[in-house]
């Protein structure tokens, strides 16, 4: 027995399913072509057209074979149903419904970043104790990556910090927002009831009135401790962790040279190539977990300036911050604390490409913080990272009042 015929089903790419999404709720208009579709899906669709499917297989839009042509998918397609849910699906509001909840006077805040401290200050300014919407634009909302759901919880305790605040989710990825400026104020007008802020941009206006600068930023922290063996690098990561920790809460993650080799980077040797190699492991390691938002203390020697540099450039990728410590204490300070012996086994040559004795270490000309452990002490070194961190946001001002969180 011959069933009626299905058409071809097909699952689009996570951008467009965003895409059609957002013509779903009217957040776009329709554009040519709807879908975007590669030669051989286009040479399936035949005659009963194209059923568009999520990645879990259920039917979300079908195309007529009218409306495919060598441009992709045209016009409106009839829409099936609503795709799987994803975390929290109730705050993927339609603009339309999103307009008429809000205040014509509250003021839109797109969120395309893990919000800091310093972005609520500034919301706080801007709003002006007008209602906020936080509109979290986090796509690619099909995908299995977390990046959305991160966003969304930060914007939800945000918004629990202000007084009147509203989040909205976008089925928008910020990078493509980024790469289409129409599309971004096209999408944010739909949305916004009235004034739009940027956020960093120091400024509020119209939706329309200037482009959202991308910064990619993912509000992690990659901190990073280079210094030599003994140097106290350790020793003031984990001081700096634990206030971290106390202070604020957020996930940190240490990544020490020593507890590194034994595990992510066992087996690899102090030659120069498994050096990088080692430093290469952490700096991948570190930048995922700042995509996340969260922070990774890094404490390595890391002798050489190109690897800390690719390092840098990996977590810039992942949209982390990145900090660079040198634990600046003298080579004579850390050969005579010692506390491993290795010191003295490098100098009676027991140990071959010692860093210090006889490999090199190259000091970065590019830190933020140059710390020697001999002339201070761990809380003093300790207290001096914290406050670098608080001026990039990373960390509340202790003098800061009650409601920053
Ligand atoms: S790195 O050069 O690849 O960054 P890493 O920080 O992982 O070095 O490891 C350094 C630690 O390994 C030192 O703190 C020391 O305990 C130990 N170690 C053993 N051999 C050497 C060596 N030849 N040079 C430097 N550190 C060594």
């Amino acid at each position: 027995m011959t069933g009626a015929p299905r058409p071809h089903q097909y699952c689009p790419p996570f951008d467009q399913l965003d895409a059609l999404e957002r013509l779903r709720v009217t957040a776009t208009r329709a554009v040519h072509p709807a879908l975007e579709l590669d030669a051989v899906t286009q040479q399936m669709a035949g005659r009963d057209g194209l059923e568009v499917v999520d990645p879990e297989g259920v039917p979300i839009a079908h195309f007529a074979a009218e409306q495919i042509s060598d441009r992709g998918a045209d016009g409106l397609p009839t829409w099936l149903g609503n795709s799987s849910p994803r975390p929290y699906e109730r705050f993927y509001l339609p603009p339309g419904h999103v307009r008429t909840m809000m205040s014509p006077t509250a003021l839109t805040v797109v969120v395309d970043r893990r919000l800091n401290r310093n972005d609520i200050t500034e919301i706080r300014h801007a709003s002006a104790g007008r209602a906020v919407l936080l509109l979290v634009l986090c796509g690619p909302t099909m995908s299995p990556y977390t990046r959305g759901v991160t966003l969304l919880r930060r914007s939800l305790e945000v918004a629990r910090s202000l007084e009147d605040a509203r989040v909205v989710a976008v089925p928008l990825d910020p990078k493509v927002a980024a790469d289409d400026p129409e599309l971004q104020d096209e999408v944010v007008s739909a949305y916004a009831p009235g004034p739009v802020a940027w956020l960093g941009a120091h400024t509020t206006g119209l939706p329309g009135t200037r482009t959202m600068e991308y910064s990619g930023a993912s509000g992690g922290l990659v901190l990073f401790f280079t210094g030599l063996s003994g140097s106290g690098k350790s020793t003031v990561a984990k001081a700096v962790r634990e206030a971290i920790l106390e202070e604020d809460g957020r996930p940190v993650s240490i990544l020490d040279g020593d507890v590194v080799r034994r595990h992510l980077s066992a087996g690899l040797t102090f030659s120069p190539e498994d050096r990088e190699t080692n430093i290469r492991r952490i700096g991948w390691v570190a930048a995922e977990i700042s995509y996340h938002g969260g922070v990774a203390i890094c404490s390595p020697i890391a002798p050489y300036d190109s690897t800390r540099r690719a390092v840098r450039a990996m977590a810039a990728d992942r949209g982390g911050d990145f900090v660079l410590v040198h634990v600046s204490t003298p080579v004579g300070e850390c050969a005579r604390r010692d506390r491993k012996g290795l010191y003295a086994k490098a100098h009676a040559g027991e140990i071959k490409d010692f860093t210090g004795v006889s490999a090199p270490y190259e000091a970065p000309t590019d830190a933020h913080l140059d710390l020697d452990t001999s002339s201070m002490t761990v809380e003093q070194a300790r207290d001096r990272v914290l406050t670098l961190l608080r001026d990039r946001g990373h960390l509340a001002d202790p003098h800061q009042p009650e409601w920053m969180i």
